[in-house]
């Protein structure tokens, strides 16, 4: 099965747009979601519709921004910035996107036998997964040997193996990355619609279980576009301008 998978679109739809245009030769045929569709951007009902009417069967998990705009008044933890974002968000939503939102499962998931999704890590959906600690306690609690999250915004590869536990770098324009039957792995494409690893461009994986192919790949879009929506909503000014530096 060959797998586009998103994570941390962040109610940023013309980012959105943009990948989905960059793999629309790619012969796609199911779509892996990893949370936080909603938040920041200004775009949250096109960033749902759209992945409601996407022709491929969708696999989605709630992320910590989706749990918290379905759930009013569990925004005390969030910091002002994104605090202001839930709560126009929940306001702009309609019913049904709501309920959408509110009704996504919480991950992990398994999507085809060892191969998970889920949005923080697969032991807690809110965990910032980054250093070698947090993947090694997460494999030895975890069976899953392709566990795809997100939630961090920053692109990030752990492998798992007898000899020990690895990362890998990912940088650049895109790298193909053929995984090993040896190994367990961990990985994260980045965010969607706000990268936070100073490359402002969208970040995405296309997986292919029956090769064991990795693919990362970055996507310009139209990022004065965003900004432009975000500014025009009253959003913190923040947000729009991370946009532009990948911060
Ligand atoms: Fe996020």
């Amino acid at each position: 099965m060959k797998y586009l998978i998103l994570t941390d679109i962040h109610g940023n739809s013309d980012a959105l747009e943009a990948v989905l245009e960059d793999v629309s030769d790619e012969g796609i045929e199911s779509v892996l979601v990893l949370g936080d569709l909603v938040g920041y951007g200004a775009g949250p009902n096109e960033v749902i519709e759209t992945l409601l009417t996407l022709p491929q069967p969708t696999v989605v998990v709630r992320g910590n921004h989706d749990k918290v705009v379905a759930t009013p008044l569990e925004d005390a933890h969030f910091n002002a910035i994104a605090r202001a974002a839930v709560r126009w968000t929940a306001a702009q939503l309609s019913p049904s996107n709501l309920e959408y939102l509110h009704e996504l499962p919480q991950g992990p998931l398994e999507v085809e036998p060892g191969l998970f999704v889920c949005h923080g890590s697969p032991v807690d959906e809110d965990e910032y997964l980054l250093s070698l600690d947090g993947a090694s306690f997460a494999f030895s609690v975890h069976p899953g040997r392709r566990i795809f999250f997100g939630h961090t915004h920053i692109p990030t590869l752990f492998a798992s193996d007898r000899g020990g536990l690895s990362s890998i770098e990912l940088d650049g324009d895109a790298e193909t990355i053929p995984l090993t039957g040896k190994r367990r792995y961990l990985a994260n494409p980045g965010s969607v619609g706000q990268p936070r690893d100073r490359d402002p461009r969208a970040a995405y994986f296309i997986y292919d279980s029956e090769t064991d192919r990795l693919d990362w790949r970055r996507c310009a879009y139209a990022i004065e576009r965003a900004q432009r929506r975000i500014l025009d909503a009253g959003l913190p000014e923040i947000l729009a301008h991370r946009l532009a530096v990948g911060i």
